[in-house]
């Protein structure tokens, strides 16, 4: 197909709210390692990964040997019978999550099923139902995880769940109670004891937070948050159900997953994305009793699926080979220095935020009133595009820019990344001052 075909078919057969990025779309052909090659030949930097997915670089060496093999050997068989790939992987699993003691997996497709399998289980295992969630949090696209999601763009119809509640998030930059860190004492923390108190019946099933608001915008909250959280939840019955779609294996730097820079022992962690470096997979793993209360038999088609779950092991085996969570720290370092040297520079850059690999820019108009630049950060993206370089957009209003490159880039990725993103500004401003 061409191009013009491509877009064209996109258009005409997809439901319309598959959207795109950029005013036209960008057809991507091919791929390998930290770039990918559009369908005019053109080659791009990618530091968003499609979104937060490649940790290991596109069309990874090692990890599709494997996945060759895997396929010319065992494609399918679901869960109702045993594989060897899934089995290593949820071994595998078990060792490396926080203090060892979340050792039971289940596994999906995705992060939205993942999140769907966590709240059964701390329901099972509570026999409560009430959820606490976060306000602009992103969860996934099902009835229940739009429900769990705190983002009115990202709740689509008229279908909502009874029985979740949110609480503020711990979002520095624009505080809920507009209070400058560390004033107060992390006041947003003790919101999840007063919605508690005032909106559930005081027994709650569980608490779901991504260590780092993905879609949110990188949203980082400050490091006493969290151990304050956890007290709360486990004062009132509940589950910690951390959401690792975005924050895990290695990502925020030195440590599998994001839950671990602040301390917290989660009971059950989900994951998807980077796990798989793009090939579908989404992981529920819990304590062994909460796992063990969901009672009966469920099925999954494609859950432990030999080629998700060889692709899965490979990639976990490649981060650890090539200590990737280290470089993620260090060259994460690095890019959030060469960031904040640019919000020096831009006075559309509000805020740098993120851990490791994981970092983000909020756009605003002046940074006294901090309102939200959005057409400026359409501007930047166009003209990155321009420029040859993806990232990502996100946060409440679409105002933020995020950056979330494979876990294997080095400094020189950055630097060029960098002097692109720079120029990108420069240019997006002068657009827009002509348009
Ligand atoms: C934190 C988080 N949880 C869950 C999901 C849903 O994952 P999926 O799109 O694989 O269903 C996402 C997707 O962006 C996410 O960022």
């Amino acid at each position: 197909m061409t191009k013009e075909e491509i877009i064209l078919a996109n258009r005409d057969h997809l439901f319309p709210a598959v959207f795109h990025y950029y005013k036209e779309p960008l057809v991507i052909l091919r791929a390998k390692d930290q770039y990918v090659w559009d369908a005019d030949g053109n080659q791009y930097l990618d530091f968003f990964g499609g979104i937060v997915t490649i940790s290991v670089g596109h069309c990874n060496e090692q990890v599709n040997q494997k996945l060759h093999a895997q396929i010319d050997r065992l494609q399918h068989v679901s869960t109702v019978f045993a594989n060897e790939p899934q089995a290593a992987l949820a071994k595998r699993l078990a060792q490396i999550t926080p203090g060892q003691k979340l050792t039971k997996s289940f596994f999906t497709s995705s992060g939205t099923e993942a999140n769907e399998t966590a709240i059964l289980a701390a329901r099972c295992y509570t026999g409560s139902t009430e959820i606490v969630a976060l306000r602009h949090a992103y969860h996934g696209r099902s009835s229940l995880a739009m429900s769990l999601t705190a983002q009115s763009s990202w709740k689509l119809g008229p279908v909502t769940q009874a029985g979740i509640v949110h609480a503020v998030n711990a979002y520095c930059y624009r505080c809920p109670y507009g209070l400058t860190y560390p004033s107060w004492s992390v006041r947003c923390a003790h919101d999840v004891e007063e919605v508690i108190r005032t909106t559930t019946s005081g027994r709650i099933a569980g608490f779901i937070a991504e260590p780092i608001q993905g879609v949110g915008g990188f949203i980082t909250p400050p490091k006493e948050y969290f151990p304050i959280v956890a007290e709360i939840v486990k004062k009132y019955g509940g589950i910690f159900i951390s959401d690792e779609v975005q924050t895990g294996w290695g990502r925020t730097g030195g440590k599998w997953f994001g839950i671990e820079q602040w301390g917290v022992q989660p009971d059950i962690i989900t994951s998807a994305k980077g796990l798989g470096n793009g090939t579908p997979i989404g992981l529920t793993i819990a304590r062994p009793e909460i796992a063990d209360a969901v009672k009966g038999a469920t099925i999954s088609t494609f859950g432990g699926n030999p080629i998700a779950a060889t692709a899965a092991k490979a990639v976990l085996d490649f981060i650890e080979e090539h200590h990737l969570s280290i470089n993620a720290a260090e060259v994460g370092a690095y890019l959030r220095d060469k960031l904040t040297e640019l919000q020096a520079k831009h006075a559309l850059i509000g805020d740098v935020r993120g851990m490791g690999l994981l970092q983000a820019i909020e756009l605003v108009e002046d940074r006294e009133s901090k309102k939200p630049a959005i057409t400026q950060a359409l501007a930047v993206m166009e003209a990155a595009r321009e420029n040859r370089i993806l990232l990502g957009k996100g946060g409440l209003y679409g105002n933020v820019l995020r950056i979330s490159p494979p876990l294997n880039v080095g400094k020189a990725d950055v630097d060029e990344f960098v002097r692109q993103l720079d120029a990108s500004f420069i240019k997006a401003q002068a657009a827009l001052a002509v348009a």
